[in-house]
């Protein structure tokens, strides 16, 4: 007994544990924090299963073209507990994403970011941008058409930067289109340098939660005065603080496993996304689907016009990381209850509502083709048989309507195609199908002459008057 008892003692001496970590787990919060703090812990438990489960995933998973796809195949379908694994993964993603998220809007209504948290808050932004940018590189790592699609948006985002854009495209794909040695540097990148990143962020989000305390509930007649704060803290908490283990931080436990609960049963219920297609840049039947958190920024790019585009893909980011960066240098004093700071929660609420409507814009369409439309009626192609009636048909089944609406029918990724005989010649068109364009895939090897040609005297009788006759009849 005396034995186990010395070897802890060197334990405990040469390691600290009594003079830091125990101090750490009994250091005094204020009482009232409650269930409002349970996010950030809970964060943190998402991201270690982050951590477990992509060791995992790593110890299988061939970072190469050709093998990626093939090794997820392995992992999902044949590997010991790789399906729930790889659920883990995807909806561990989503959690942290959502409850990093939920954790800052939790601190921005409190206003805890104010004296003498400015740090803990931008530390946290860092930390915030670094955990999307890990959700999307994670999504080309599925190596599918969704990621690859992905990651060609992104690609050329970045090629739109002024000057440097072409270098930064390069070396985000790892060369001049997306193949296996993109997949190879979005990698290293994913279970690397980003994590690292993660791992040094929150280390200091940590640490200076404990330098400057777990901030209270915000109080009307509290205003923060950077001059008098920290003794009013102090004096707030030795009347009322309760030591952090386990007075309250059995409501983080509490909290964090049923998020970790939530993950596995998710997993094991609706398993991990299927896998598309393997990539094929060229094929139109991919289906350009981001993950959900990303809807909200396709739908916004889908509705700007061209020429507002290039400043929106790259500032954007920027701006929104800046202003929230920039946050508690705005205003780091006064008043913290939500009550006293209505634009706040107005800010909180527009955004949510914002986020809602966009992400349903989003997942409807129209950046995305529409894989669901239905052939052209009879009453819109105004024929039933003939070569205008056969063009009309392979306009759908060749999928020219994924993207191209005619009279209300067919997809919007492209521009609308009513009255294009108004607008371009039978060779303007041949040369548009045959060539593709910006976001049109080209088709030369896709058609027959003969059913280009058809397709192309069904669009030459797409003229405002026709539709006019079309109507009438
Ligand atoms: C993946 C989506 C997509 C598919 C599939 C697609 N297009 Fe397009 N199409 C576009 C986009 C985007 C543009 C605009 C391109 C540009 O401005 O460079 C476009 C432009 C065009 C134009 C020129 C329109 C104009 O107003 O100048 C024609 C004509 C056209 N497409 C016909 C077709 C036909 C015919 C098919 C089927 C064989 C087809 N497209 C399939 C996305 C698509």
């Amino acid at each position: 007994m005396n034995r186990l008892l010395d070897v802890w003692k060197w334990i405990d001496d040469r390691s600290g544990y009594s003079d830091y970590v125990l101090p750490l787990m009994k250091h005094i919060v204020p009482r009232d924090a409650r269930w409002w703090y349970v996010f950030g812990s809970a964060t943190l438990a998402s991201f270690i299963v982050q951590v477990l489960t992509g060791i995992c995933l790593a110890m299988a998973y061939v970072p190469g073209g050709d093998q990626a796809y093939e090794s997820l195949k392995f992992i999902t379908d044949q590997a010991f507990m790789g399906s729930v694994l790889r659920g883990m993964h995807y909806y561990g993603a989503s959690a942290m994403v959502t409850l990093a998220v939920v954790h800052m809007v939790q601190v921005f209504l409190h206003a805890s970011y104010k004296f003498p948290r400015e740090l803990n808050w931008m530390s946290g932004v860092v930390v915030l941008f670094v955990v999307l940018g890990m959700a999307f590189t994670g999504q080309l790592l599925r190596w599918d058409a969704n990621g690859v699609w992905s990651v060609t948006v992104a690609a050329e985002m970045a090629g739109r930067t002024p000057i440097i854009g072409p270098a930064l495209s390069h070396f985000i794909m790892g060369g001049e289109t997306v193949g296996g040695s993109t997949l190879s540097r979005f990698f290293a990148i994913h279970v690397f340098v980003l994590p690292g990143l993660i791992f040094a962020g929150v280390g200091l989000h940590l640490m200076l939660l404990f330098r400057h305390g777990v901030s209270e509930m915000p109080n009307r007649d509290e205003p923060v005065d950077p001059a008098t704060y920290r003794e009013e803290y102090e004096a707030r908490l030795k009347k009322t603080g309760v030591p952090f283990w386990p007075d309250a931080a059995w409501r983080d436990a509490v909290f964090s496993t049923v998020v970790v609960g939530v993950i596995l049963l998710c997993a094991v219920f609706l398993g991990p996304p299927s896998l598309d297609h393997p990539p094929d840049p060229s094929s139109i039947q991919a289906n350009p689907m981001p993950d959900w958190y990303f809807w909200w920024y396709f739908a916004v790019l889908s509705m700007l016009p061209p020429g507002l585009e290039t400043w929106v893909i790259l500032g954007a980011p920027v701006l929104g990381f800046l202003v929230l960066f920039c946050v508690p240098l705005i205003s780091n004093r006064g008043h913290r209850a939500p009550s006293a700071r209505p634009w706040a929660v107005g800010i909180v609420i527009a955004g949510a509502a914002a986020f809602v409507a966009l992400t349903i814009f989003g997942y409807r369409e129209p950046w995305s083709p529409d894989f669901g439309v239905p052939p052209l009626p009879e009453s819109v192609v105004g024929v039933d048989s003939g070569t205008v009636a056969e063009g009309a048909k392979l306009a759908h089944s060749k999928g020219c309507l994924y993207c191209h609406h005619i009279d209300g029918y067919g997809g919007h990724r492209g521009p609308e195609l009513s009255y294009i005989g108004d607008e371009l010649t039978a060779d303007d068109i041949i040369i548009r199908i045959n060539n593709g364009g910006y976001n049109m895939p080209a088709f030369a090897g896709n058609v027959t002459t003969a059913e280009l040609s058809a397709i192309v005297a069904f669009l030459q009788t797409r003229k405002s008057k026709d539709v006019v006759t079309d109507t009438s009849g």
